[in-house]
Order: structure tokens, then sequence, then C-alpha cells
């Protein structure tokens, strides 16, 4: 019996059964397409070389080591994948278009092939000519790196194939199309077969494959999220247009900490690891200013400070605004409500900023207590002390509840010179000499000690 057609969202990857003009998973218009079988053709009878063989869990130990990794000496892009380059392995890199990826695995893969790795680089958006440009802006054209400017997927498993490399990227998967699937390259049955077909050849080969995905708004082509269950690492890049900064975030890892991130700086010649992220993030901070807060973060397994901004006024709207930059906005509205429901301080009437400077997202509840003291401090006209640093996550209740890493973030907050913090009571904080940590039990003590009110 033939199967039923299958559809698929472009923006979001989810399956539907039949056509619809919107898709229910994530709400946008007009992005459902006909799946294209992909058993069709001879591109994936070389799969499965071992088929039909499974072997005991205890033998694993013995038959294969675990696999060396291998370091970039960008310590910012070993970090962020677990601690190097494993071989064998598939890592999706997506990220708005424009945002850097193309000029960030550039310098990747001169780095790996500076180490040692074979590299290879694949372009399908621009000439060669133009990744040679590209390469000496960077000042990257003496490393020894294989470029290849080609869509076809046949083309480019020849090519790898011949080349043997150890590490080979991708740019872009939205660019590549298998000519034995009948969509056009960028459709999510493109996407999925390119990806499919590049991440088994990784496994079989035993090399590491880098694909780029641009994230796509509209839906004309398929986002990276089709095909971040395919691969073993996922990472993306973001950072605001107007900021230099930007950020390589691990959302899914097999070989190390998700969440982990790196951050770099977009230069004139490239970007340039920022190792030291807490001190770019706080190195714009002048004098201590009401609805400033420096927030003691972690993110993966590092600690990093960074500035938040808020900001209180009247508002002429009946309606009155929110908005958050860098953060969540739901959780704003429920930090606003514990305020007033529980400290009797309302919002109604005022418009509220909220903005996490530099361009840095936080997505960790422990932010709570530095969002509530930012906004209590915008809204009583009162700074802060600027050496003090704040974290501590908020309950419906009003209490305030430990955090993780306590001790992390406040030897962080030490080395960069604040004096004191503001944490919730029962945080396991050790002893800092010299440092000062003020506990509070609840929002409602928080305030009546910061603030007095
Ligand atoms: P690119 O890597 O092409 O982005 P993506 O591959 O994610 O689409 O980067 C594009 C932007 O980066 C472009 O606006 C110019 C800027 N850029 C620099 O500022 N400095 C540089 O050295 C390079 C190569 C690019
Ligand atoms: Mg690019």
């Amino acid at each position: 019996m033939a199967k039923a057609n299958q559809f698929s969202c472009n923006a979001c990857g989810a399956s539907h059964q039949k056509w619809s003009g919107r898709c229910d998973a994530c709400g946008e218009w007009n992005s459902i397409v006909e799946d294209v079988p992909l058993s069709t053709g001879p591109a994936s009878k070389a799969l499965g070389a071992a088929r039909g063989r499974s072997i005991p869990l205890s033998d694993l130990a013995t038959e294969e080591a675990p696999p060396p990794r291998t370091q970039s000496g960008m310590a910012e892009l070993d970090r962020v994948l677990g601690g190097g380059l494993v071989p064998a392995s598939a890592i999706l890199v997506g990220g708005d278009p424009g945002i850097g990826k193309s000029t960030l695995l550039l310098q990747a893969a001169a780095s790996f092939a500076r180490v040692g790795l074979k590299s290879v680089y694949i372009s399908g958006e621009e000439a060669s000519a133009q990744v040679r440009m590209r390469a000496q802006r960077l000042g990257l054209t003496d490393a020894p790196v294989k470029l290849g400017t080609e869509t076809n997927l046949r083309d480019i498993l020849t090519t790898l194939e011949n080349e043997k490399p150890d590490i080979a990227i991708i740019d872009s998967i939205q660019t590549m199309w298998a000519d034995n699937v009948g969509s056009s390259p960028g459709s999510v049955s493109q996407v999925r077969a390119a990806a499919h077909e590049l991440t088994s050849f990784a496994k079989r080969k035993g090399l590491a494959v880098v694909l780029v995905g641009h994230v796509t708004k509209d839906g004309q082509i398929a986002g990276p999220r089709v095909i971040e269950h395919m691969v073993d690492t996922v990472l993306y890049f973001e950072g605001e247009r107007g900021h230099q900064f930007r950020i390589l975030r691990a959302v899914k890892n097999r070989f190390g900490p998700a969440d982990e991130i790196g951050v770099f700086e977009m230069t004139g010649a490239g970007l340039r690891e920022v190792t030291n992220p807490s001190a770019l993030f706080l190195s714009e901070r002048d004098k201590p200013a009401p609805g400033s807060v420096v927030f003691a973060g972690i993110e993966g397994t590092r600690p990093v400070l960074c500035e938040l901004q808020a900001l209180v006024a009247p508002s002429p709207h009946s309606q009155p605004r929110r908005t958050v930059v860098g953060w969540d906005s739901g959780r704003l509205a429920m930090i606003l409500a514990v305020l007033e429901a529980r400290c009797g301080i309302p919002f109604a009437g005022l418009d509220v900023y909220l903005n996490v400077a530099g361009g840095m997202k936080i997505t960790e509840p422990a932010a709570d207590l530095a969002v509530a003291a930012a906004l209590l401090s915008a809204r009583e006209d009162a700074a802060l002390p600027s050496d003090t640093v704040v974290f501590g996550e908020i309950s419906l209740s009003g209490a305030l509840r430990p955090v993780g890493q306590t001790e992390n973030r406040l030897k962080e907050a030490k080395k960069l010179g604040f004096t004191g913090a503001i944490a919730p009571a029962r945080s396991k904080t050790g002893t800092q000499s010299g440092f000062k940590v003020q506990k509070m039990s609840d929002l409602t003590a928080f305030v009546g000690d910061i603030f007095g009110a």
C-alpha cells in the first residue's frame, strides 16, 4: 500500500498529516510543504556498513577508546564544543544571516588546519574569489585550508571522499541539494536529505562535519531547526546588529555541557575572542545610576557578570508598555506581579523598560532578584551601591530561593573588584575575605533593607 504523503513546516519542522495554510505548532503562515520521500535514488546505498550487527555495551570499552578531541586553539570555540572537536561528529551552527557564521567558520577551519587537521571549507553561497577575499581580510591566506564551491551533494561527497579531510565545513546546508530529491534547494526535504547524507557520511568516515544553517523568519527556506535532532551538537551564533559582540551558544551537545557560551567581538579583521566577558559586559558602565544593577550570572560552566538596566516612567497610554531586551517578558510580568502583590509596590500606570547591556541574553531564573532590584531602583530613583552584585530566584510567594554555583558567582564578582553581594538566605556562600554578602529571605525584606520602603 502506498504511504500517505506527509507534510512538514519549513519554519519549525513539525510534521502534519495534511496541508494547511498555517502551522499549528509554531503559528507560521504559508510554511507547510509536502515531504518528498528520501528512500529512492542511489546515494543512500552506501549506508549501513555494519548492518544487522550489534555489540554488548560491556564490549564497547575495549573495542573503541573515547574519541581524541582536537583543540583549535580558539579557546572560546573549543569550550563551546565541550573541549575540542570530536571526530565522526556532526555540528550545526545556526544564526541570522549576516551575523558572522561564515567568518567564524573560516577562522575555525584555518585554526584547525594550523594544528594539523585536514580542513575543507565548502561554500555554496560565495564564489572562491569571494572566499579568498574574506580570507585575505582575516589574514588567513597562508592557512592550509582546501576550498570548494559546490552545491550538488553528490559532488560534495565525492570531494570529501577524495580529500579525506578531518573536518568539513558546509556553508550553508540550505544551498545544498540532492539530485534524487525532487524539491528545490532550501526546502525541508532537501535540507533534511543533505543533512542526513552528510552526517551519516561523517559517522562512516570518521570526519567532523559542520553544517551552517541560516535562521529564517519568512519560511521561504527551511530553518536549521528541522535538522537539530540529526546532529550531535547544535550551536547558535547570536548577537545584536548594532553591537560588535557575538555569542556562540551550545544548545545541544552530546559531547559536553549545553548552555556553554563563547564570546567574540566582530572587528574589521574578523572575530576576536573575548576571554573575559564579564569585564567586557561591564566596561561601558559608568557612575552608579538608578535602574542599573550588576547580575552575577552563570553561562554554562562559566560565571559572567552583566549589567541590567531598567527605566520606569509614567505612561501616557491606557495600556502601559512592558519592553524587554535580553530577558523573558513573561518572567518580567511575573516579577512585577510579585512586587505588587507581596510588597505592595504597584507598577500600574507606569511604562517599564528592561535591557540587558551589551546584547547579552539571560535565561537563568537566578536573574529574578537583579531584575527586581533594577525595577525598584528605577522606580524609586535610588541607585544601588555600584560595587555590589545581585542574584537569586524569586518565587510567587515573594520568598528568595538560593541558586546554583553561588561560590563561583561570588568569586567572579570579587575578581572584578566588587566588594559585596545581595543573595538569598540559605545560599552556600563559603567565606570570601574582604567581601560582604547580604542575605535576604524574601522580597519584602529586600525592599525594606535596600530601599527603606
Ligand atoms: P558573515 O560571516 O558573512 O555572516 P553570515 O555567514 O552569518 O551570513 O559576516 C557578515 C558580516 O560581518 C558583514 O556584515 C561584514 C562583517 N564582517 C566584519 O565586520 N569584519 C570582518 O572581518 C568580516 C569578514 C566580516
Ligand atoms: Mg555566510
